[in-house]
C-alpha cells in the first residue's frame, strides 16, 4: 500500500514545514501554512523503500543541428503581440497573471477570438465561469460568431483527455490555474500541491502536443501571483496585467520570457465594448494637463523599445506634524527619499518641514531612474510655487553626488517629445548634442544644484504669483 505522508506547505513561498507553524520561517508570512497529505506512491519522486527501475539511454544532441523555428501564433492585436515578443510560441505556457477584475478574461477572449476566426483550433477552458457566461460577454464583446470551443470544467484529467483528442489546438486558455485540480494529489484545490501539479499536467501536455497553453493566475494584494508563485519557474513566459480600478487603461508586461525581450509593454484601455488598443499612450497619459501650474514635470521615459511621455505631480506643503509626511503613488519611495536627500545636501533646498507627495499622473507606474531629473525638478517646482516651463520635456538619472547622469536611449526619448510639440529638453550634460538633432532646444544640467537654479529662479520665469 501506498505510504501517507502529511507535510505542511507554505501556501505564500512553496516552503515545506515538518509541523504547523503560524508564520512561515522561509518567508515570513502568517497564517499561510496549510496541511497537505500526499501519497508517496502518486509523487513523482520515488521513496526510498522501492528499487530504483533502470534508466533507458537517451540519444544526447548538439547545438549546431537545424533549429527548430519556434513558429509563432500571432494574436493580430499589436500590444499584446508586442508583449510576448510576435505571437504564442508553439508548445509554450505563459502565466498571465493580474488582480480579479482587471480584465484577464476580457482580454483572452478576445485574443481567443481573434485567432479562432483566423482558422486555428483554440479551446478555452473556464474553471470559475459557466460557459453561458463567457458565451455572455463574448456575445456582448460582438465576438459571438469566433469559431472557440468552450468548456466549463476544473478536472484536468478531463481536461487533458478533451484536449488530445482528435486535431491538437493551436491554442489553450486555462482560467484559471488556481481552480484546477488533478487526482495525482490529494490537496484540495488552489493549494501550492495542486496548482504545482495540475501546471505539470498541462505544461507536459504543451510540450507534448505543440498547443501553446495559457495559464491565468490571480495576483494577491500585494503583487504576488497567489499560489502560483511555484508556477513561475516551471512556465515559459510570465506576464503580468496591471493598472489601477480608478483608470481606464491597463498595461500588459513580461515579467519572464524564454521567447522574447522582457521590458517591452502593452496599453489598452477598458471600455464597454472590451479592451481597446492604444496605440499612442503618451497622449493618453498626458491626456488633460494644466501646464501653467507648479509641481508639475513631463518624464521623457522608456518602457523597451517604445518612448512614453507621463507626467510627475508633486506637492511640497509646510507641515502640521513632527515628523512630515512622504507619499509617493507609481514610484519607489525609497528612490523619492534619496532625490530629497540629494536636494538638500546637494542643492540647499530645505525639505525637512515639508510634507511631500508625488504622484504619476493617470496612475501609471515607473520603475526608470531616469525619472530622477523630472522628480527633482517637479519637487523644486512646488516648493518654489513656479511652473517648469511646459514646453519642455526631462529625463535623466541623479546620483548621490548630486551629478545628473547621461541615462540610455535619449534620442528615442527626444523624438517622441518632439512629435508630441515639446522644443525644449532638461536633459543631463552628456547627451546634450541629441537635442538639437530632434528638433528640441537643450537646456544642459550638469549637476542637481543647476536644475534648482532653473527650476527655481536662476533664470526667472512667469512666476505664477507676482511676490
Ligand atoms: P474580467 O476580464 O472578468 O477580469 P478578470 O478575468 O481579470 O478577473 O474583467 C472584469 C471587469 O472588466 C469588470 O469589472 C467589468 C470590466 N469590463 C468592462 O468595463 N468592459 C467590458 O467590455 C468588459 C467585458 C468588462
Ligand atoms: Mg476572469
Amino acid at each position: 500500500m501506498a505510504k501517507r505522508t502529511t507535510t505542511f506547505i507554505c501556501q505564500a513561498c512553496g516552503a515545506v514545514h515538518n509541523r504547523w507553524a503560524g508564520k512561515c520561517d522561509a518567508c515570513g508570512a502568517w497564517n499561510s501554512i496549510i496541511e497537505e497529505v500526499s501519497e508517496a506512491g502518486a509523487a513523482p519522486v520515488a521513496s526510498g523503500g522501492a528499487r530504483l527501475k533502470k534508466g533507458r539511454v537517451i540519444a544526447l544532441e548538439g547545438l549546431a543541428g537545424t533549429p527548430m523555428d519556434a513558429p509563432r501564433l500571432p494574436a493580430g492585436i499589436n500590444e499584446l503581440d508586442r508583449v510576448t515578443g510576435g505571437g504564442f510560441v508553439k508548445g509554450s505556457v505563459i502565466l498571465l497573471g493580474g488582480e480579479p477584475g482587471i480584465g484577464k478574461s476580457t482580454l483572452l477572449i478576445q485574443a481567443a477570438a481573434r485567432i479562432a476566426k483566423s482558422g486555428a483550433r483554440v479551446v478555452y477552458i473556464s474553471g470559475e465561469e459557466s460557459a453561458g457566461q463567457v458565451r455572455l460577454r463574448a456575445q456582448r464583446l460582438g465576438l459571438g460568431d469566433a469559431p472557440v470551443e468552450l468548456a466549463a470544467e476544473t478536472h484536468v484529467e478531463d481536461i487533458l483527455a478533451t484536449l488530445g483528442n482528435g486535431e491538437a489546438p493551436r491554442l489553450v486558455i486555462i482560467d484559471s490555474i488556481q481552480t484546477m485540480w488533478t487526482d495525482a494529489v490529494e490537496a484540495a484545490p488552489g493549494t501550492v500541491t495542486q496548482v504545482r501539479a495540475a501546471a505539470q499536467g498541462l505544461i507536459r501536455f504543451a510540450k507534448s502536443s505543440g498547443s501553446a497553453i495559457i495559464l491565468v493566475g490571480h495576483v494577491t494584494k500585494d503583487g504576488q501571483i497567489a499560489g502560483p508563485r511555484v508556477v513561475e519557474h516551471m512556465v515559459d513566459a510570465v506576464m503580468s496585467f496591471e493598472g489601477d480600478a480608478a483608470h481606464h487603461f491597463r498595461i500588459l508586461r513580461a515579467v519572464k520570457n524564454r521567447f522574447g525581450a522582457t521590458d517591452e509593454i502593452g496599453v489598452f484601455e477598458m471600455a464597454g465594448d472590451g479592451l481597446r488598443e492604444v496605440p499612442n499612450p503618451s497622449a493618453l497619459f498626458l491626456g488633460a494637463r494644466d501646464a501653467s501650474v507648479s509641481g508639475t514635470a513631463v518624464f521623457a521615459g522608456m518602457e523597451g523599445t517604445r518612448p512614453l511621455l507621463v507626467e510627475i505631480q508633486a506637492l511640497v506643503t509646510p507641515t502640521a506634524l513632527g515628523t512630515p509626511r512622504r507619499a509617493v503613488v507609481g514610484w519607489d519611495s525609497n528612490r523619492l527619499a534619496m532625490i530629497l536627500a540629494v536636494l538638500e545636501a546637494r542643492g540647499g533646498v530645505r525639505l525637512g518641514q515639508h510634507d511631500v507627495y508625488m504622484n504619476v499622473a493617470g496612475g501609471f507606474r515607473i520603475n526608470e531612474p531616469a525619472a530622477d531629473l523630472a522628480v527633482a525638478a517637479a519637487l523644486v517646482s512646488s516648493l518654489a510655487d513656479t511652473p517648469i516651463p511646459p514646453q519642455a520635456a526631462l529625463f535623466g538619472e541623479i546620483s548621490l553626488s548630486g551629478l545628473v547622469r547621461p541615462v540610455p536611449q535619449a534620442a528615442s526619448r527626444l523624438k517622441e517629445a518632439a512629435k508630441l510639440g515639446f522644443s525644449e529638453a532638461i536633459l543631463p550634460e552628456g547627451v546634450k548634442d541629441n537635442a538639437a538633432s530632434a528638433g528640441l532646444t537643450a537646456r544642459p544640467i550638469e549637476r542637481i544644484a543647476d536644475l534648482v537654479a532653473l527650476v527655481a529662479g536662476g533664470a526667472p520665469r512667469s512666476r505664477s504669483r507676482g511676490e
